[in-house]
């Protein structure tokens, strides 16, 4: 009478067992293997160290043609993340600082000002809606998947943010190196975005692109 109660939890208990040992609470980035679709594979032996970072704590240098950095804590840089769908980076922007155009493929971004003063803004894939704010220290902007953004520094001083993903490895586009930056040829350039050729050429001048 009491016999397949006995056994049901039996098979409860070993179903639950083969559950557990399926969770896997984290899967510290091996960059010793290539990246996939779904992260880097696991770290086989981990410690503390692995889900604590310090390439933040600097500055990043802003001696450069944009007058900003960008500093990213990915998984490549930060393997702890790696699978948990989260990363961050740091935003250097000193006087007359930009973040030019870009995209992140893969996440959405949320921006929170530290310090000093910056224009933020995105365009939307749907009728191309220009949407954009000035924001201070603690005011916080986000910024949907895929589309093109940018930050700039509108205030007199530098300015500092911090820019969160919703991927451990979100990917950075910047629309005007992926055209002036390279070796797609100028004439390509000119039909494919109807900019003048001197413009283009004074452009891949600037940022050392070729043809
Ligand atoms: C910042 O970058 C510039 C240009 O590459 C370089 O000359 C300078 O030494 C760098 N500064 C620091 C502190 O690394």
């Amino acid at each position: 009478m009491y016999l397949i109660p006995h056994i049901l939890l039996l098979v409860f208990v070993a179903f639950v067992a083969t559950i557990q040992s399926l969770v896997q609470d984290f899967c510290v980035a091996d960059l010793s293997l290539p990246d996939g679709p779904a992260g880097y594979p696991c770290k086989k032996s981990v410690t503390e160290n692995d889900f604590v970072y310090h390439g933040l704590a600097a500055p990043g240098n802003t001696t450069n043609i944009i007058n900003a950095a960008v500093t990213p804590a990915f998984s490549p840089q930060f393997p702890g993340v790696n699978g948990l769908g989260l990363s961050i980076a740091r935003l250097d922007l000193a006087a007359g600082g930009v973040i030019p155009l870009h995209t992140h493929p893969a996440g959405s971004e949320i921006l929170v000002v530290i310090q000093g003063t910056i224009c933020a803004g995105f365009i939307s894939s749907f009728e191309n809606v220009i949407y954009f704010k000035t924001l201070n220290k603690g005011d916080v902007m986000v910024f949907p998947q895929g589309l093109l953004h940018f930050q700039l520094n509108s205030g007199n001083g530098p300015a500092l943010g911090f820019v969160s993903f919703s991927s451990s490895n979100p990917g950075l586009q910047i629309t005007d190196f992926a055209l002036f930056k390279n070796d797609f040829p100028t004439e390509l350039v000119a039909k494919t975005t109807f900019l003048d050729v001197a413009q283009i050429k004074k452009l891949k001048g600037v940022l050392g692109g070729k043809n």
